[in-house]
């Protein structure tokens, strides 16, 4: 796959961890770089919460780390133009942070817990507020010494039966975003039913025009439903979500089928057991350890699936309650 520069930051490997809450945490983010994925961006964040209380509350799920990860970005998810200006500010004058590569704005979240508030895909229903949210972002990452790009992560559509939403495109891309990516569901499929290339595809084509890079998301578990939802759209990048979940080492697989170099050997299961440790040994330089192996508890089952008695396994380690203990449970797995 060819380089593409978000803004000015070049994307060595323009396949990139899609966010996901609960599971983007700052070791997995580190490991999937390491994989090969070109940038991991955090879980959503929500905009109003850093512009009234500041980072603190949030910083849990908008830790970065740029010495470890290289390019970094933090999603957010709001409805006021406002409230991303001002969070943007305040993340620009907090200590590591203010180094974040790239801001994205989340507009694809079918949560009805942010939809109601007009934020995430119900930004898709309001384009006018979608560009001024847009344009409030730029506004808040002028006249710095670089350049920040601001990205969009959306959906093709609000309505069920919606096959893509070109008009949305363009009015992001008119407001100045740097980047699209699109997700190939709609609202109500939240995350079931099939991922609909030819609707993502209509949304690339609306901004072929503008010089932006477009990137994909969807359904992708494996070189061959990588290779076709790039023949699909004709995009320039492709995000991957819930195959990489327990799987970082999808990156190095899906790249070297994509580049046509050796393909790196499935994981073992010494490797996935280490894997498993390793990332919550990086949650434990941050967080309490109890609420560390809580948190990690619904992840931990995805890096045993499929071992001989996995099932036994993942009981085992939904009730861990100590580093200790899930490292017990594995070695005797
Ligand atoms: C558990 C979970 C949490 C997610 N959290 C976010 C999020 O915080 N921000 C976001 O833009 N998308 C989020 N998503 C959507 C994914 O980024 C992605 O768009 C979706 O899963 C489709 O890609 P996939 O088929 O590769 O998983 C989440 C998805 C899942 C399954």
């Amino acid at each position: 796959m060819k380089s593409v520069k978000i803004g000015d930051i070049k994307i060595k490997n323009p396949i990139v961890l899609s966010p996901m809450a609960g599971i983007s945490s700052l070791p997995f983010r580190i490991i999937c770089n390491e994989m090969g994925a070109g940038y991991s961006p955090t879980e959503l964040v929500s905009a109003r919460s850093i512009r009234y209380n500041g980072v603190d509350k949030s910083l849990r799920y908008m830790r970065i780390s740029p010495e470890e990860e290289g390019i970094t970005a933090i999603q957010l998810f709001g409805t006021e133009p406002e409230d991303f200006e001002a969070a943007i500010s305040t993340i620009l004058e907090t200590p590591v942070l203010k180094e974040v590569s790239i801001i994205d704005i989340n507009m694809g979240c079918p949560v009805p817990k942010v939809v109601k508030t007009g934020a995430g895909s119900a930004l898709m229903q309001d384009p006018k507020r979608a560009s001024d949210i847009v344009k409030a972002c730029k506004k808040a990452v002028s006249g710095l010494s670089r350049n920040i790009p601001i990205t969009v992560k959306t959906r093709t559509g609000y309505n069920e039966g919606d096959k893509g939403n070109p008009d949305f495109a363009k009015a992001l891309a008119d407001a100045g975003c740097d980047m699209i990516c699109v997700h190939g569901r709609t609202r109500p499929q939240m995350y079931h039913g099939e991922s609909s290339n030819e609707a993502i595809a209509v949304m690339r084509d609306a901004v072929r025009g503008y010089d932006i890079p477009f990137f994909a998301n969807g359904d992708i578990c494996d070189v061959r439903s990588a290779k076709k939802i790039i023949e699909d759209t004709g995009c320039d990048g492709i995000m991957i979500g819930r195959a990489a979940r327990g799987n970082p080492w999808i990156f190095a697989r899906v790249l070297a089928g994509l580049n046509g170099t050796e393909m790196p050997d499935l994981p073992g299961v010494k490797d996935r057991k280490d894997m498993l440790v390793r990332e919550l040994e990086g949650r434990l330089k941050y967080l309490p350890e109890d609420v560390a192996v809580r948190e990690f508890r619904s992840v931990m089952p995805y890096y045993v699936k499929g071992l001989p008695g996995s099932a036994r396994i993942k009981v085992k380690l939904v009730n861990a309650v100590s580093f200790d203990e899930v490292k017990e449970i594995i070695e005797l797995a």
